[in-house]
Formats: structure tokens, sequence, C-alpha cells
């Protein structure tokens, strides 16, 4: 078969991280007998510096045409880069933000696994991560504090600044039903994390959620205040299942979530709408401190680039394979700086990519 991939290279480690993702998408196309068409397009500081804002409308045109859209990662360091001298809405989060929005995609779901041959990584005591934990964040993406009124003002020689989270019932219950359909094909658990003591979006997030969980009857749900949720995160793992939860905790409780893994350099991440559309991108960010010195783990891309198979394309097999690729390459003692241990072989972001493609099998 045949596929159009807007690829979204970005800044900072994004180029290299990307070209290790395509490395493995050809050859799992040679593998399966499938073409995936590229489309280079810009967005992020990448954009800003040839187009002077971080996203145009013909970029999300172009990525709209696409089948999906691959990404790397944007943005630069926050306390050097020109890019950040510009007003908030021409930064290059702004450029994602705005993908987010405009390709409506609203549901993230981001994965956090930990892989049995990086458990010198993760950073728990041994009686804490136990058989290891599996867990999926489903945070909802397009609403809530990051696209509530915000703005600033001055009176009377007093700034004031303000961001509103709003949540309508509909956003909630489209992103509860993602959560509890994912459920259902795992543990059948969601919990679903707010701050309803003190929140009225939150109040209605559990209202909405209980309503939705009807239609559930085998899966169990289970509320969770996020400042609870933050502790359960480190304190035991292994109770959840699937994580249910707005914009701006999922930001927040998935970085949280990745490190117990060992690794943010390890964790996908698929940016879903209604359709079978979806923006597949690694959960990190663009660590420019690294950028360009074949320090950066591309795992994380290439896992996106699994989902993307999965979820978009319905190459359930060709997905399997990638991750398969992946935990042999682990198996077998290659690691990138990151998640390197004593006795491992360490690598560089080409060979890591290298071995992946090398291990892709029908
Ligand atoms: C993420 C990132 C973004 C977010 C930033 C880059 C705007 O942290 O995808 O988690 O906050 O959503
Ligand atoms: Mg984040």
């Amino acid at each position: 078969m045949e596929f159009h991939v807007a690829v979204i290279a970005g800044d900072g480690i994004g180029p290299e991280i990307i070209r290790e993702a395509r490395k493995v998408l050809d050859k799992v196309g040679s593998t399966f007998g499938h073409t995936f068409h590229y489309e280079d397009l810009l967005m992020g500081g990448a954009s800003i510096d040839v187009n002077g804002v971080p996203l145009t409308d013909e970029t999300i045109e172009r990525a709209k045409a696409a089948d999906a859209v691959l990404m790397g990662s944007i943005g630069g360091n926050t306390s050097t880069s020109p890019w950040y001298q510009l007003p908030p809405n021409l930064r290059p989060e702004a450029g994602l933000l705005k993908i987010r929005k405009e390709l409506k995609l609203f549901a993230n779901v981001r994965p956090a696994y930990l892989y049995e041959e990086l458990k010198a990584a993760c950073p728990l005591r041994d009686e804490i991560i136990g058989d290891g934990f599996d867990l999926v964040i489903m945070r909802e993406l397009t609403g809530g504090l990051y696209f509530g009124e915000r703005g600033t003002t001055e009176e009377n020689g007093v700034l004031t600044a303000k961001d509103t989270l709003t949540y309508n019932e509909n956003e909630i219950r489209r992103i509860a039903v993602r959560a509890f359909d994912i459920a259902g094909k795992r543990r059948k658990k969601v919990t679903s994390v707010d701050k309803a003591n003190v929140l009225d979006s939150s109040r209605l997030w559990r209202k909405v959620v209980e309503e939705v969980a009807k239609d559930y009857p085998d899966i169990t749900l289970e509320h969770m205040l996020v400042d609870n949720c933050a502790m359960q995160l480190v304190r035991d793992p292994k109770q959840f299942d699937v994580i249910l939860t707005e914009n701006m905790f999922g930001d927040i409780l998935s970085d949280e979530a990745s490190m117990v893994t060992g690794s943010i350099g390890m964790l996908s991440s698929a940016s879903l709408n209604e359709t079978k559309f979806g923006l597949y991108e690694p959960s990190h960010g663009s660590a420019p401190d690294i950028a360009g010195q074949d320090l950066a783990n591309p795992i994380a891309t290439i896992l996106s680039a699994a989902m993307m198979l999965r979820y978009s394309f319905d190459l359930d097999q060709e997905a399997d394979s990638v991750e398969a690729a992946v935990k042999q390459v682990l198996a077998e003692g290659y690691r990138t700086g990151d998640i390197y241990s004593n006795g491992c072989i360490k690598v560089g972001t080409t060979q890591m990519g290298d071995e992946i493609a090398k291990r892709i099998q029908k």
C-alpha cells in the first residue's frame, strides 16, 4: 500500500530523530511491500526562520491532506534562543498548539511502559518496580488552560495576568469515550484525574466521566485528585492502566510517568482526532543542548512511527515488527547515553536507528 506522511522534523534534535524514524519506516516498507511518501513541512523555530511565523496556513493544509503527520520536536533554549524574544503567539510552541487545534487532535495518547531491559535506568526502588508497569495517559489536548482566554493587564501600575480553564461537556465526553475504549483493550481500568475538590471544571469533568462510564459496565472507573496522582505515580505506578485527564494535568503527569520508565527518550505519543488521522511525536522536547551531536535517543520517535502504522494505517503486524525490533536491540544491550548502564553497548542516534532497522522482519 502507499501512504502519504507529512513530516515535521522541527528544531533541536528533531531532524536527527526523524531521520532515524524514516529509516525504520523505509525498512518496514521494503519488508512488507509498502511505500511511504514523505512531504517535509516546516513548523516551530524552523518555520519562524523561513516564514517569520511558527506555522503557516499552507502547512496546515498540507498536513490535513496527508494520511498522517510524523513530527520530531519543536522549540529552542528559552533563555538564549532569539525565538523567545518574539511575542508569545509567534514562538515555536504556538505552532504546535495551533496545529493541534486546527487538526482537531483532541486525544493525546501517551503510553508509559517499563522495559524489562531498562529496569536499571528506572529511578524507583526494586520493590516498587516489581514486575514493571504499563500505563497509558489519555490527555485532552485541545481545551483547558492551553486554549482558554488569557491576557495581561496593568491597573494602577500593577500587572495582572490571567489564564482561564474552560471545558464543555462535549469536550469531556469525547476524550472520556476514547479512554474507556482503550481501557477495554487493556486491563479495563480508568483512573480519571482531576482537582474536583477545588475546580468547577473538574466537577463537570467527574460528572461527565461518570455518565460515560455507564456505557462501559466491564470497566472499573476510579477518580483521583491530581496531587495524589502525582504521588501515586512514584509510590505505586503498577496500580494504573489508563489515566484520563485534562490538558495541563496531562502535560505534567506524562512527563512524570515517562521519567519513572527510566527515560523520556523512550516514550512515544499519538494525537488523534475523530477519524483515523493523527499526529505522531515523541513525548520529549527538542533538547537543543545535545542537538546535532549524535547523542539523542531516537526510540521515542521510532515508537511514535509504530503508533502511526497501528492507529492511522491499520498496519498492526508492521507496528508489532517495529516494537519487537526495539525490544530486541535493547535486549542485545544497545543503549544511547540517556539509558546507558554499565556493561551495555553505547551507541549514537544513527547507529541506534541502524540497529533497529536491521531487525525489522516479517
Ligand atoms: C508536550 C509539550 C508541549 C505541551 C509544549 C511544547 C507546548 O510539553 O507536548 O507535552 O505543553 O503540550
Ligand atoms: Mg509536556
